[in-house]
This record gives C-alpha cells, sequence and structure tokens, in this order.
C-alpha cells in the first residue's frame, strides 16, 4: 500500500458541510424567510403559490452541485442555471433579496465548518448577483 492509498479519500464540500439533512436545513429556511419577511415580498411574487416543490427543487440541486447526489442534474440533464431563470425578471433588487434571504439562512445553520459555511455564502451571493439583469421595473 502507498502512502497515498492509506489517505482517507476527500470528502466533498457536500459531505463537510453535513449532507442531506444541513441542505434541507437551510432550503427550508430560505424559504420559511422569502414566505414570512416583508422586505422579501418582491422575491416571493416571483414565486408559484406553492413552494413545496421549490423546496424540493432547490436542495436537491444544491446538494449535487456541492458534489452530493445528483438526482437534480440526472432529471435535467443540460439544463444551466442561469437559462433556467431566463424568463424572469430579476434585477438587482430581487437578486439581493434571494442572496441576503440564502445569506441568512446559512448563518444560522448549524454547520460545524464556518469557514465552509461563509464559502458557501459567497458563492452563492456571486451566482444571485450574476442572475440580475436590467430590466425594466
Ligand atoms: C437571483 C435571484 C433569483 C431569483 C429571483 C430566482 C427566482 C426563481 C423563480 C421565480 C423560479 C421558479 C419558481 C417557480 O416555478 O415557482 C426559480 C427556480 C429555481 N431556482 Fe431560482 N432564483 C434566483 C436565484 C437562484 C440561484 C442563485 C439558484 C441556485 C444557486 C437558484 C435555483 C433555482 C432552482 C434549482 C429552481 C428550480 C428549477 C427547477 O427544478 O425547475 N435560483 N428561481
Amino acid at each position: 500500500m502507498t502512502e497515498a492509498d492509506a489517505r482517507p479519500a476527500p470528502r466533498s464540500p457536500y459531505e463537510a458541510l453535513g449532507g442531506a439533512a444541513t441542505f434541507r436545513a437551510i432550503v427550508d429556511r430560505f424559504y420559511d424567510l422569502m414566505e414570512s419577511e416583508p422586505s422579501y415580498g418582491p422575491l416571493r411574487a416571483m414565486h408559484g403559490d406553492d413552494l413545496a416543490p421549490m423546496r424540493e427543487a432547490l436542495a436537491s440541486f444544491l446538494g449535487g452541485w456541492a458534489g452530493g447526489p445528483r438526482e437534480w442534474f440526472d432529471a435535467n440533464p443540460g439544463r444551466c442555471m442561469f437559462s433556467v431563470h431566463g424568463g424572469f425578471a430579476i434585477d438587482a433588487e430581487t437578486a439581493n433579496q434571494w442572496a441576503d434571504a440564502m445569506a441568512r439562512a446559512i448563518a444560522e445553520s448549524d454547520i460545524a465548518d464556518r469557514d465552509l459555511a461563509a464559502q458557501l455564502s459567497d458563492r452563492l451571493t456571486g451566482m444571485a448577483r450574476g442572475m440580475a439583469r436590467n430590466v425594466a421595473a
């Protein structure tokens, strides 16, 4: 056995963040905030009445994106997250609401590795801001 064989396999961010339970908790808190905070009203209004399918879809997407089970990607072959949002009028205001609610959900989560939690928050903030376009109000 070589030294390399003896090393434990590197953990994916998905595992290091706490796996499915963590992603489900973050996503549930994210949509709870979206539903309860008046300041996220414009973001909430863009979504359909029933957020239950979104809770499933976002938790599944984020888990796969972080290196976990790839259910969302297998069910959506070749589908890009930016084109998913191309039909929505996302401006700086709604992108910031998304990023803010997500950052709060992650900050409140019980992820043990707070550096990794901060990296997750930064990446998702960047993705959300990248989706904002100059759309007519
Ligand atoms: C920039 C701010 C964003 C806004 C305003 C926004 C809004 C939306 C809306 C309105 C939908 C459709 C909801 C429905 O059908 O009821 C949606 C779907 C979705 N969004 Fe976003 N989104 C944003 C950013 C993001 C980001 C950054 C991600 C991923 C990191 C993401 C992941 C998803 C996923 C996974 C779906 C479901 C796609 C599917 O499986 O059909 N969104 N989003």
